[in-house]
């Protein structure tokens, strides 16, 4: 396939998904606004519409609760073809909304898109009105997710972290009860292969903890102590941590001090804390049941996804090694979980299927830290897969058979960004 056609498929993708002001990541699956999907879209927009990809973080931040979080789902339009909807999560919100987030992309694809914007004033303009929404998030994060001033940031929901059914949560899981569930019918089953998706079992649990933060009225100075599940996770701290970063610096460039400084220093402790998740013996991060007060021993991509954080260069280092570990038992790069352990499932969800989302993060990283042929071949792989399974949500990481949505706008969104600055695919 040659760039130019892997390049048109990609933004057709991106304009059928499109819904005027916001982009839902699939047809049918995902009938809504994904926070960090949106995020990660808009960076695949901006080389081909900059005033589009603006519009879908100007939506994402538009439905921003007063408290500063910002929820991640959004839904915009009625469709019952999506549980759990509206009315499971009854938030009570103008627009409704979920009443959890997700991980903290914005700040990096705002920078990232205004650095290169070719419409200045418009880039400016808009970097002016998002900044200071997306700081008072990560300050939410700071205040709501880390009560005791630890500097890492929980998880309430395994939503929450985007890697919903990952090996990392299953102990923490098990403690999150089922009792007063009730029967639903899930819709996720009938768009997907039930075999690429999260089991019933752990819906249950999902939906449990939906219903506990309700009965607290979605009130963030309760829900943290509140929950059985919370779970400080690599991957997701290290978006924060770099949105923080790139904040900090957008905002010397927007000249706002305050914000600049404020950044800077949520960045920087979270920077140090960091080092608490560091595993010897895995030769990458891990993350920290809070409850338990115990690393959990599961080798998956959210210890290596940290590489996207501004860490010290020895450890990106070492996670580069990591990465070249894990491609002794796989074909593409990177599987979301260790090929080698009994929890890896080739083709279910966050259990072993490659993302392209996190390849590029992770990609970023090595890049700053010198690891440049490990970034390329994992971009190498991106393209492979794309060209041989088209632009699914997920691919097997030995087979390449494409799981979960088809169609799918991040993934198309990732290959622009990959494409459009370097030369793949011939
Ligand atoms: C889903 O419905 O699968 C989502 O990942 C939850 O946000």
């Amino acid at each position: 396939m040659q760039k130019s056609d892997m390049l048109n498929h990609a933004r057709t993708v991106l304009r059928d998904n499109d819904r005027g002001t916001y982009t839902v990541p699939t047809h049918g699956l995902y009938p809504f606004q994904w926070n960090w999907d949106s995020a990660l879209s808009a960076l695949g927009f901006s080389h081909f519409d900059e005033a589009r990809a603006w519009t879908e973080i100007d939506t994402l931040m538009a439905h921003q609760w007063d408290d500063g979080m910002v929820p991640h789902i959004i839904f915009h339009e009625p469709d019952d073809g999506y549980f759990p909807g509206p009315d499971v999560w009854g938030t009570d919100r103008p627009t409704p909304t979920s009443g959890i987030t997700q991980p903290p992309v914005a700040g990096f694809a705002v920078r990232r898109i205004h650095d290169r914007a070719t419409d200045r004033d418009l880039a400016d303009r808009m970097a002016r009105t998002l900044v200071p929404k997306i700081h008072a998030w990560h300050q939410w994060f700071y205040r709501c997710r880390d009560p005791q001033g630890t500097g890492l940031v929980a998880l309430l929901h395994p939503w929450e972290s985007g890697r919903d059914n990952s090996a990392d949560w299953d102990e923490a899981f098990a403690r999150v009860p089922t009792d007063g569930v009730g029967t639903f019918t899930r819709r996720d089953t009938t768009h997907a292969n039930p075999a690429h998706r999260p089991t019933d079992d752990q819906y249950k649990r999902y939906i449990w903890l939906v219903q506990k933060f309700r009965s607290l009225d979605w009130d963030n100075r309760k829900l943290h102590d509140a929950s059985p599940f919370q779970v400080v996770d690599p991957g997701f701290n290290a978006i924060l941590i770099r949105s923080c970063a790139d904040l900090a610096d957008l905002a010397e460039v927007l000249n706002l001090p305050d914000i600049a400084t404020q950044s800077r220093a949520l960045a920087d402790k979270a920077l140090a804390a960091m080092d608490t998740l560091w595993s010897d013996a895995a030769g990458q991060y891990l993350c920290l049941d809070r409850r338990l007060g115990a690393l959990v021993p599961s080798l998956s991509i959210g210890g290596i996804l940290a590489a996207f954080a501004p860490l010290p260069l020895n450890r990106v280092q070492a996670l580069s090694a990591r990465i070249e570990t894990l491609a002794q038992s796989c074909t593409y790069l990177v599987p979301s979980h260790d090929p080698t352990t009994p929890e890896f499932e080739g083709l279910r969800y966050w259990r072993g299927p490659v993302w392209l989302i996190v390849n590029y993060m992770i990609a970023d990283g090595l890049i700053r830290a010198g690891e440049g042929a490990m970034a390329e071949r994992i971009m190498q792989d991106c393209a492979r897969l794309i060209v041989k399974s088209g632009f699914a949500e997920y691919h097997d990481p030995i087979t390449a058979e494409p799981c979960g949505g088809a169609h799918f706008t991040w993934t198309a969104a990732m290959i622009i960004e990959i494409f459009s600055t370097r030369d793949l695919v011939s």
